[in-house]
């Protein structure tokens, strides 16, 4: 048996697999889009199916390219948080079509929610705040609307989980488990709890029998069906995205801190095994299980980010690509005074409005491409910064950050986060740091490494630094223009 680890990253806009040495080296990469369906303003959904006949088209191609199932050790997992899938365990075929992360079509349950329980309460025991972005509600709407759900629950056949417990489903042939990084992103799971709860499921209205057994994020936690690749693969690593990155950063011990810049952008900051309480509007949530034995998080969730990039390339047709931001942000020396809060599905922590939508503020004649595409760029150091702060405030202020995600790659965008946020930026020259997340994880749940310490000393590369140098009056005039346009949202 080979020593390799195979990746699987199901993200929120496309899925890829990808193979790691033990060294870390990345030997071999698939990718495939996923389709995003939109049916109403504030909705957004996901083809199951496609999610996992993609994911396994992509994890064949890259087992192909190693000379086949025998030079794979070991699979890590790792995928969009929060997605909702709900399965038939009879059948493992989908019911109806995935609610993903960033849908907000739950606000008014927890609305409803928020006057039979205290918000306070359910962020003390699940870390999490009563917002549409988090599992529960999403899988409570599919019981009250969805028919087919259900029927599922009444036949006692329903399945409810999230991305990673619906892959290892179908690879695997049936195991229904969900491990503990995911799982605590559903307000389901008490921090302290080693299960989902049955009080937490009958507040937000899941049926408790339809969820997933809880394990740890790396160990021996799964097996693939034989006839998937030729040959049973040990699942050894399972996480949410960002949990991975913040492993894949080297963030292990208490206060480091990475943010990835992905479809939206997500700040984590290592909080050991104490258990993470904010009183700034943050997140707790589990980072780590082994053995039952958790490490926690502080979490700053953003919804948008490359997102935003997205949709200036595809819905206003501003740019072509989205590396063209960096030029375009350079060609002029500010943003004349163009600001854009990028509500575009809410707002995320610390704020948490959402309802809130999208401005793009102080237009004049002399707006164009340049100050729209630059005002989008410098939002990331604005979001970051309101984060920053909230953190600060929390006791968890950060030293240095770590950055990775598509968007990192961005050296203008880089620099402008060290500048407005006054600390070192750290960004390692090998920016896919969730998937070598998920690889040291499983490296290390498959017996490859000892521990995620020596999994990061052996699987990670070099870094470049970014040292802050803008003037305080600067970073002050774009703060207060910040400011006013977050109040118009
Ligand atoms: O919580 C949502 C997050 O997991 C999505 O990550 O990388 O698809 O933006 P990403």
């Amino acid at each position: 048996m080979g020593e390799r680890i195979l990746v699987l990253d199901a993200g929120t806009t496309s899925t890829r697999a990808m193979l790691f040495g033990a060294d870390g080296v990345l030997h071999h990469v698939a990718q495939r889009a996923l389709t995003q369906h939109y049916p109403r303003p504030g909705w957004v959904e996901h083809d199951p199916g496609e999610i996992w006949q993609r994911t396994l088209a992509c994890a064949r191609e890259v087992v192909e390219k190693a000379g086949g199932a025998e030079a794979v050790a070991a699979i890590g997992i790792t995928n969009q948080r929060e997605t909702v899938v709900a399965w038939d365990r009879n059948t493992g075929e989908p019911l109806t079509r995935a609610i993903v992360w960033q849908d907000r079509r739950t606000a008014d349950v927890c609305g409803k929610l928020r006057e039979v329980v205290h918000e306070a309460e359910i962020q003390r025991r699940t870390g999490l705040v009563l917002d549409p972005y988090f599992s529960g509600t999403k899988m409570r709407w599919l019981m009250d609307n969805d028919a087919a759900v259900r029927a599922a629950a009444e036949r006692k056949a329903l399945a409810l989980g999230t991305v990673e417990s619906w892959l290892v489903f179908k690879l695997s042939g049936g195991t229904f488990v969900s491990d503990a990084s995911n799982a605590s992103r559903t307000l389901l799971l008490p921090l302290d709890g080693a299960q989902f709860d049955a009080g937490l499921c009958d507040l937000i209205g899941v049926p408790h029998t339809a969820l997933a057994h809880v394990v740890d994020t790396h160990g021996t936690l799964a097996e693939t069906n034989a006839e998937v690749f030729g040959r049973a693969i040990p699942v050894c690593g399972l996480a949410g995205d960002q949990q991975a990155a913040t492993v894949g950063q080297g963030c292990l011990s208490p206060g480091e801190t990475k943010a990835t810049y992905g479809t939206g952008a997500f700040v984590l900051t290592n909080q050991g095994d104490v258990l993470p309480r904010s009183e700034h509007r943050l997140l707790g949530t589990v980072l780590t299980q082994r053995e039952g034995v958790r490490r926690y998080a502080l979490e700053g969730s953003v919804f948008v980010a490359g997102s935003l990039v997205q949709w200036l390339r595809d819905s206003l047709g501003l740019i072509s690509a989205a590396a063209e931001t960096e030029a375009l942000a350079r060609s002029i020396p500010d943003s004349g005074g163009v600001t854009i809060v990028p509500a575009l599905s809410g707002l995320g922590a610390p704020h948490w409005q959402a309802d809130a939508r999208g401005v793009i503020a102080g237009l004049s004649f002399a707006s164009g491409r340049a100050q729209i595409a630059r005002a989008a760029l410098e939002a990331m150091a604005h979001q970051t910064h309101d984060l920053a702060e909230a953190f600060a405030a929390d006791g968890a202020a950060w030293q240095t950050l770590r950055i990775d995600g598509g968007m990192s790659a961005n050296d203008w965008m880089a620099q402008d986060l060290a500048d407005m946020l006054s600390v070192i930026v750290e960004r390692p020259d090998f920016v896919e740091t969730t998937a070598l997340g998920a690889a040291m994880l499983a490296a290390v749940g498959v017996g490859t490494h000892a521990s995620l310490e020596d999994a990061a000393r052996a699987m990670r590369g070099k870094v470049r630094r970014f040292e802050p140098e803008m003037a305080a009056s600067t970073r002050d005039e774009r703060l207060a223009r910040w400011r006013k346009a977050l109040a118009a949202v």
